[in-house]
């Protein structure tokens, strides 16, 4: 997670590549060129075709993906139940887990078991969903995502309405004094990230902006700009 004191452009950009828009007949080779183009973390997006209209890949997958990459596994869950299947994602090699506050009735439960099961636990507020649906629980809750687009599909066009909401939580991140690392999904790309940094995000999920581009390591690089 990102220093809890640091401030604007001290933080550290954390650029986690979402394995949705990588080639699925290649994944092994996928997550090993995007290691080696200086990702920081894997994000694995799994889909129920229930909470989200789209269907992705569980956990045979992820634990196949394990012994090809040594990076951080961002597992963002995007399934209802979720209770039932923490522990199988645990087991599959996740580092992170997200959910979503909607997923099930005891958000806190949830993030007890995730916690419970060794792992850095993560909430995800859709674009329509309000910051104080985690105010709550954020002594347990290592990670907030904000959705800037709704989830279950890649390639979609970034919500700019989001951006208060971003700003918003960096100032409760900064109140709290607590290390929560604040991360935006959906939408980002080189004309979007300065403006989510600038906002106050210091971890970026790309999808489309770094599996479709020709050069991975040059995509990387350049979500790193801040301007
Ligand atoms: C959408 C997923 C995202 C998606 C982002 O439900 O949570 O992680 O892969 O894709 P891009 O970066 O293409 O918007
Ligand atoms: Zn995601």
């Amino acid at each position: 997670m990102s220093s809890a004191t640091a401030t604007g452009s001290d933080r550290k950009i954390v650029i986690a590549p979402s394995l949705l828009a990588a080639d699925f007949a290649c994944l092994g080779a996928e997550v090993a060129a995007v290691a080696a183009a200086g990702a920081d973390w894997l994000h694995l997006d799994v889909m129920d075709g229930h909470f989200v209209p789209n269907l992705s890949f569980g956990p045979v997958v992820i634990k196949a993906l394990r012994r090809h990459c040594a990076l951080p596994f961002d597992v963002h869950l995007m399934i209802a139940p979720v209770d039932p299947y923490l522990a199988a994602f645990a087991e599959a090699g996740a580092d992170h887990i997200s959910v979503h506050p909607e997923a099930g009735p005891h958000l806190h439960r949830t993030l007890q078991a995730i916690r419970g099961l060794g792992k850095k636990a993560g909430v995800v507020l859709n674009p329509a969903t309000p910051i104080e649906a985690i105010s709550w629980a954020l002594d347990l809750i290592d990670i907030i995502m904000v959705m800037t687009v709704n989830p279950g599909f890649g390639g979609q066009a970034f919500i700019d309405s989001q951006l208060a909401k971003i700003a918003a939580l960096r100032a409760l991140i900064d109140a709290s004094g607590r290390d929560i690392a604040l991360q935006v999904d959906g939408g980002v790309t080189l004309r979007t990230a300065p403006l989510v940094l600038a906002a106050g995000a210091d971890t970026l999920v790309a999808g489309t902006a770094v599996f479709g581009a020709a050069d991975y390591a040059a995509a990387i690089a350049g979500l790193r700009r801040r301007e």
